[in-house]
């Protein structure tokens, strides 16, 4: 069996030999070997350790890398974004410059409405090509495994277009991808003063259609004041789940919205975004299974104030970090760059930010099996980076492009 060896590797990061949820003190802990080597067969990770052990599998491989003075690191798992859309929106970027608010823009038919007007022109072949386009682009940015959501669809051909899509980055992608219904993202301007209408189309038409054509693995609701009530996102998560759509819900982005605390009571794999967060929402998160993803880009584009991550870890929440890619929010996928403002601005420490990149990450899209660590048996999506002085000059030198190669299944992309 032909097997590619990485040797010399300056550090070898988050190696374990098992897998475990980080929350609270331990998500400073990142377990890493010094000059080390990696080896790989079948584009899993068959050995690591030591460049010192005697008689490694490294001295035997047909494929030698020599990664003196570079990192290795698993590839970034990003469990929330928008990926799919049919256009950027800069003119809302300048107008917020100019001094417009976010109500403003809506009123409009800015915002979530614009990108829903821009999907429904656009074909799903070139909604795919354009999507293809950008997963390339963050793959080679390092990212290993993706989140997409629907909702820029709220209409049921709509969001059926934009969840077809997705299952065809899924089978095509080298990288694994899980499907997101987000059907509850806002209320179409044909059910502008029908909420109840709109709630019932998600449940009794869209919703068994998806699962008809097992479009999506998860469900999701943008639980906000102004958006979905809580009582709504009970509905709309448990109308889901009854087809084994668990929830993973936008919460508490603009507001104490309740989102934290639906999200706990129906045991959903996630509660994202968290930027307006009080003890008690804090409290409940840390006492729940339940993972808090901070999408720090988000908060940075729509100049907010950003998560409380030293708190929530501090309380004792498992947290993990993603992109929010979208046209609206965070028209950026770059996880490297979530890494650094999370250290810069949220005071995570460079572990902290790596293993909510990685292992957490993969644990908010139930891929902890397959990714998110060095750890023999999982898939070989890992980054090596170019030559740097150490693992927290990742972080620090916010903005550069650290990445020298990605490797996916195996093969450098
Ligand atoms: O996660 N907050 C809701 N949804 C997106 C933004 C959507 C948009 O503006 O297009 C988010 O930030
Ligand atoms: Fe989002």
């Amino acid at each position: 069996m032909a097997a590619t060896a990485i040797i010399n590797i300056k550090l070898l990061v988050n190696t374990r030999g098992e897998n475990r949820l980080l929350r609270g003190g331990d998500l400073a802990k990142l377990p890493c070997i010094e000059n080390a080597f990696l080896v790989i067969e079948d584009g899993i990770i068959s050995s690591y350790g030591k460049m010192d052990t005697p008689g490694s599998p490294a001295e035997t491989a047909t494929n030698i890398i020599d990664a003196s003075g570079q990192l290795l690191l698993p590839c970034w798992c990003d469990s929330h974004t928008h990926l799919v859309f049919a256009a950027s929106r800069e003119e809302e970027f300048v107008d917020k410059i100019r001094g417009l608010s976010y109500a403003e823009l809506a009123e409009r038919g800015g915002g979530i409405l614009n990108s829903a007007e821009k999907l429904h022109q656009t074909s799903e072949s070139e909604l795919l090509r354009q999507a293809w386009r950008r997963l390339q682009e963050v793959m080679l940015l390092g990212t290993g495994a993706i989140e997409i959501k629907s909702g820029y669809g709220l209409s049921v051909e709509g969001e059926l277009k934009m969840l077809r899509v997705i299952k065809k980055l899924k089978e095509t992608s080298p990288i694994p991808v899980k499907a997101t219904f987000l059907g509850a993202h806002t209320y179409p301007v044909a059910y502008k003063d029908n909420h109840q209408g709109y709630i019932d189309l998600i449940i009794n038409e869209m919703l068994p259609a998806i699962a008809k054509e097992k479009l999506a693995d998860y469900i999701d609701v943008f639980c906000e004041t102004g958006f979905f009530s809580p009582e709504e996102t009970e509905t709309i998560c448990r109308a889901g789940m009854r087809y084994g759509l668990k929830p993973k819900i936008h919460a508490n982005q603009l507001n104490l919205s309740g989102g934290v605390q639906t999200g706990v009571k129906l045991g959903a794999v996630s509660v994202d975004h968290l930027e307006t967060m009080d003890e008690e929402a804090v409290n409940t998160l840390a006492r729940s299974t339940t993972i808090g993803t901070l999408l720090p880009s988000a908060a940075f584009f729509l100049r907010m104030p950003f998560q409380p991550a030293r708190k929530l870890i501090d309380a004792g929440c498992a947290v993990a970090l993603a992109s929010d890619y979208n046209p609206g929010s965070s028209p950026s996928g770059n996880m490297n760059l979530v890494v650094s403002m999370s250290c810069i601005q949220m005071k995570m420490l460079p572990e902290e930010a790596i293993n909510a990149a990685t292992l957490n990450g993969a644990y908010a899209m139930e891929l902890q099996d397959e990714l998110g660590s060095i750890t023999v048996g999982k898939k070989a999506n890992l980054i090596l980076t170019k030559p740097v002085p150490s693992l927290a000059y990742l972080p620090y030198s916010f903005g550069s492009n650290l990445v020298d190669k990605v490797m996916i299944a195996g093969e450098w992309v």
